[in-house]
């Protein structure tokens, strides 16, 4: 069986944001499990907010389609969301808003029908982000994702890297890592 492509990003542009040290975490953790991992941060794949009337007048800008393209090119997504207001940031939905756009030639929801993704989010408060991933689970699986079961929220965010980079908490890292085996498990098997 081929290695499984995995595409690890945050939901934050935020220069110091704790879910890109997590989506770093990820990547090493999903490294580990034995993928070919693609790391990107959204901030290199700048977007219009999406109108409709800008697609059809301009149609995707070149970004939209890069990362449209990572995307169908990836076997899973593992994804750290930032928790604004309850919900995902903004950044976060218009890229999957973008994204589910069906471009010519396309098939309906290519970048992300059968494929699986697991999530986590990190931030500064008790809930660590959970309420946020309780959306994000309903969005992908309404876009025809596998969405696994498995997540990880880190609460208290701003104490728990440690200038390595790594999560303080021995039990929260292996918790991303038991997520990063599952993760390509199953992206193994949907591929077989
Ligand atoms: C927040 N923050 C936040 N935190 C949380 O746990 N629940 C929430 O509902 C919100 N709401 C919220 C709204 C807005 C507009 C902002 C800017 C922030 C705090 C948030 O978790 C914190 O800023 C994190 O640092 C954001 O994630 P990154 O950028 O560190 O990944």
């Amino acid at each position: 069986m081929s290695m499984v492509n995995i595409l690890v990003f945050a939901g934050s542009l935020r220069k110091e944001s704790y879910n890109k040290k997590l989506a770093r975490v990820a990547a090493k953790s999903a490294e580990a499990a034995g993928a070919k991992v693609t790391l990107v941060e959204l901030n290199d794949y700048s977007m219009p907010i999406f109108s409709e009337d800008i697609e059809a007048s301009e149609g995707p800008n070149q970004k939209v389609t890069e990362f449209k393209e990572l995307m169908k090119n990836a076997d899973a997504f593992f994804i750290c969301s930032s928790e604004y207001n309850s919900s995902i940031s903004g950044v976060l939905k218009n890229t999957i808003d973008w994204a589910s756009r069906q471009a010519d030639g396309e098939k309906p929801l290519e970048a992300f029908n059968g494929k699986v993704v697991a999530l986590m989010s990190a931030s500064p408060g008790n809930l660590g982000g959970l309420r946020g991933l309780v959306h994000l689970r309903s969005i992908l699986g309404n876009i025809k994702m596998l969405v696994l079961p498995d997540q990880l929220a880190i609460s208290q965010a701003h104490e728990a890297f440690g200038p390595d980079g790594s999560l303080l908490d021995q039990g929260k890292q292996k918790a991303v890592a038991n997520i990063a085996n599952r993760l390509v498990e199953v992206a193994g098997k949907l591929k077989e």
